[in-house]
């Protein structure tokens, strides 16, 4: 298979960190670029933890483009309470080898898919404050994309960072708002906390196998999610932490994995109370769908990929 086109745009806590090496190490694609936006850290940090996911996965010549610092109208909630304070589990990573380079992420994102038309898959991992500001510029821009994938939103009502919401709607759902209304369901998937949250979990087997795989890639993702780990434990109850990014990039490069998928109208609500809530319309008088929502995928594949990039068989 020829690899996939890649731009990324990302919020680099723990999650995000996997889905990198995913990307850049699955041998599925062929990352063209990378663009940090403020959200789990700030910017700064989460560009740190971009350079430093990408040099962990061997994928040293990726550019990195630092974007925005904070939402379009609302300040900075971060998430540092969930992956740690510097994103990665507190481990004390050492700095990247290289700088991010000084262009803006909204530039790149506007700019690349320009290069070749049509070929570019855009993965997005954080909040929608990036994307939605060169939606701005051009309201049409995803028609110069191959496809869109958004890891965003909780529709079945279930949130991680509110009881309703999930995190990267919830901290930016002026972004989100935006990024849903230049959306069309043949261009743009959104892969929900509610996919994560029942197929994505990494119970303690799977963490004990990670640990055990004895691989720089198995090892670095086991560490820097220490700090989710307890978060599952003490907050969310899952059985263990879930992968929300991982398993949004997965479907991206693996759209075989997906079990269950609806096309429907997705908005959000801006409100105070509602912060972040995905609104899905399924009237029969609802608007046209805006997007390809993916329901279900499946665990044991996703878990095989994972490992197979993270913690190959010896033999492989
Ligand atoms: O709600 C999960 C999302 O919020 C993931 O992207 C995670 O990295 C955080 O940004
Ligand atoms: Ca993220």
């Amino acid at each position: 298979m020829t690899p996939l086109p890649l731009l990324i745009d990302t919020d680099t806590g723990s999650d995000d960190a996997v889905a990198l090496l995913l990307a850049a190490a699955g041998g599925l694609a062929e990352v063209r670029a990378v663009t940090t936006v403020a959200g789990n850290v700030p910017l700064a940090v989460g560009t740190r933890n971009a350079l430093i996911s990408l040099e962990t996965a061997g994928a040293r010549d990726v550019p990195v483009y630092p974007g925005c610092e904070r939402p379009l109208t609302r300040a900075l909630s971060t998430a540092q309470h969930v992956h740690g304070a510097d994103g990665m589990g507190d481990i004390g990573l050492p700095d990247p080898r290289r700088a991010p380079e000084r262009g803006h992420a909204v530039d790149a994102l506007s700019s690349y898919p320009r290069q070749c038309p049509g070929e570019l898959t855009l993965v997005t991992l954080a909040p929608l404050t990036n994307v939605a500001a060169a939606l701005v510029r051009d309201r049409d821009l995803f028609r110069l994309y191959r496809h869109v994938y958004c890891m965003a939103g909780a529709p079945d009502g279930c949130g991680n960072i509110s009881a309703t919401a999930e995190f990267n709607v919830w901290a930016d759902p002026e972004a989100a708002r935006v990024v849903l209304q230049s959306a069309t369901p043949d261009k743009v998937t959104w892969i929900g906390w509610d996919v994560s949250r029942k197929d994505a979990v990494m119970t303690p087997k799977d963490q004990l196998r990670l640990e055990r795989a004895g691989t720089p890639m198995a090892t670095f993702a086991h560490r820097i999610n220490r700090t989710a780990a307890a978060w599952a434990r003490d907050v969310t109850g899952l059985a263990g932490y879930d992968l929300p990014d991982p398993v949004a990039m997965a479907v991206a490069l693996r759209p075989d994995l997906v079990t269950e998928a609806e096309r429907v109208h997705v908005d959000v609500a801006v409100g105070d109370e509602t912060r972040g809530q995905m609104i899905v319309d399924r009237r029969r008088s609802a608007p046209a769908p805006n997007v390809t929502l993916v329901r279900r995928v499946s665990e044991t594949g996703f878990k095989q990929f994972l490992f197979d990039v993270c913690a190959p068989a010896p033999h492989a």
